[in-house]
């Protein structure tokens, strides 16, 4: 689907099918809806007079409809309520809302009356980012096609200054799409070989450098617990390593890692019916970090950064790792496996060494949809974050505030880490304490191989990747959940 969204200073834009305006609490109207209620010849105020239901109040929206010779078919009206209640998140919010509303009317183009620039800006990035769907698969369309919103003008008296913060918000929103697409692709079609092509294609013309490590090349560089996971695939393992150049010749990058399963069946310890049907999604870290590049140079971002995705199935055959086996690592610590399904912090613990050796970043953030206990912990709407770093996790968790994507802070502690040695290897990939602290024994895991001074912040986004609509097997939505928050951080602390 096409949008077309603009901006205009023009007070007054004829023949759209549907209006929208705000009012505030008490029903009185804005500036812009008084504006529009003279034009229109007080249909506004004399519909709101009529009624009982709306009053102003945040979230509250009410279609008016307007006789046969107005220049649209209907006004629709939101609660601004009062002062300047609404915050910009609410304003995105209620850009998703009215494309509801959008949609059930049946709206092809619409005029949007909002003075305040970053308002404007933010109903419009709802309005954008509701367009996403992934339909790529589908041979059919449907009988009835929906009828889809074509065009979205929004008259705003600062309609400069609200494009430009749009055209900023979009560049991530972009990088969101594209997580959501990858997540969404099925493991049939994006394995570690097809992944590592499309990051190159994608991000390659944008300027970012795109290396991709084989499985010979990986062998060489000590990817040991990586190639463990990866060796019952028929797909073989890639690393694939993002630069985007944009900060000082010299100065140290920020560092981004990614889970990049992308299928886990569990191998040998198979995952059961009810849990396996949406391990696509086991690359959704390494899809952030994707989206996260693709955003930086999308705003030609001031930062050196570098992205490290670790790409694999975990799959079951004769050749599969199994439970007992005891393997290497690039950092040299030895593992006894004791779960082959735990195998996400195994391909994470080689790209946390081979970033933090290679390029000796400002701080490494690494985001993994790495266990169920973190769903059991925080429910599907927080992502749990385990930091080494006050300073990286207080940065983080205000660009999360802007942004909504919501975060609570998890404990490492010496407890954890005691948890995963192992009498007869250095370390074993699960807690000895097994379903308790599930998700503090994985960052503990992670914890053993990030090196003296490293600030290093894991995002455990298990519950937060995909929309899971409460039904085993009801189709799955990616929500391209990090991008927008790391984008944020980096914008205002690296740059
Ligand atoms: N990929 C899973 C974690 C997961 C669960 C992601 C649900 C998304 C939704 C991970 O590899 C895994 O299986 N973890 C195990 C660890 C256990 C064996 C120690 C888990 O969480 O059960
Ligand atoms: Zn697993
Ligand atoms: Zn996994």
């Amino acid at each position: 689907m096409t949008l077309a969204i603009s901006f205009t200073k023009k007070p007054f834009v004829k023949d759209a099918d549907t209006a929208v305006v705000g009012v505030c609490v008490d029903n009185k109207l804005s500036d812009e809806a008084e504006t529009l209620d003279k034009q229109l010849g007080g249909v506004i105020s004399a519909f709101l007079a009529r009624q009982k239901k709306f009053t102003g109040k945040k979230n509250q929206l009410l279609s008016v409809t307007l006789p046969a010779d107005a220049p649209y078919i209907r006004v629709l009206v939101y609660g601004c309520g009062k002062d300047d209640e609404l915050k910009p998140l609410d304003f995105e919010k209620l850009g998703e809302k009215l494309m509801g509303a959008y949609g059930s009317s049946g709206t092809e183009t619409s005029v949007l009356f909002c003075d305040n620039a970053e308002a404007a800006a933010s109903i419009a990035l709802g309005v954008k980012s509701k367009t996403y769907k992934y339909e790529k698969f589908k041979t059919k369309k449907e009988d009835e096609p929906e009828i889809d919103l074509q065009k979205l003008e929004i008259v705003c008296a600062k309609a400069p200054e609200a494009l430009k913060i749009y055209d900023r918000y979009v560049c991530a929103e972009e990088g969101v799409m594209l997580a959501k697409d990858l997540i969404n692709e099925p493991a049939n079609h994006l394995y570690p070989e097809s992944y590592a092509e499309r990051i190159k294609d994608e991000l390659k013309p944008l300027g970012i450098e795109v290396e991709i490590i084989d499985d010979k090349k990986m062998k060489k560089l000590g990817f040991h617990a990586h190639l463990a996971v990866g060796q019952g695939a028929a797909y073989p393992p890639r690393v694939v390593v993002m630069r985007w150049n944009g900060g000082k010749a010299k100065e140290a990058p920020v560092g981004l890692v990614g889970k990049g399963v992308t299928f886990d069946t569990g191998g040998l310890n198979l995952k059961p019916t009810g849990s396996i049907e949406n391990m696509k999604c086991d690359m959704g870290g390494s899809a952030t970090v994707v989206g996260v590049m693709k955003t930086l140079a999308l705003r030609k971002a001031k930062v050196n950064a570098v992205g490290v995705v670790g790409l694999v199935e975990n799959a079951i055959s004769d050749r599969s790792y199994k439970p007992s086996d005891i393997i290497n690592s690039m950092a040299g610590k030895t593992i006894e496996v004791l779960n082959t399904d735990a195998e996400g912090r195994l391909v994470l613990i080689d790209s946390l060494t081979y970033i933090q050796r290679t390029y000796k970043p400002q701080f490494v953030v690494n985001l993994a949809t790495l266990t169920g206990a973190i769903i059991v912990a925080l429910s599907p709407e927080f992502c749990g974050v385990f930091a080494n770093d006050d300073e990286l996790w207080g940065r983080l968790n205000a660009a999360s505030e802007k942004t909504g994507e919501k975060l609570w802070r998890m404990p490492l502690h010496e407890v954890f880490r005691k948890d995963v040695e192992n009498p007869i290897a250095d370390l074993q990939n699960m807690g000895k304490m097994g379903r308790w602290g599930g998700a503090c024994t994985a960052a503990s895991f992670l914890e053993h191989f990030i090196e003296e001074g490293t600030k290093w912040a894991h995002m455990d986004i298990a519950g937060v990747a995909i929309k899971t609509m409460g039904k085993t097997f009801a189709p799955q939505q990616a929500n391209g959940f990090g991008i927008k928050l790391l984008d944020r951080m980096i914008e205002e602390h690296y740059e």
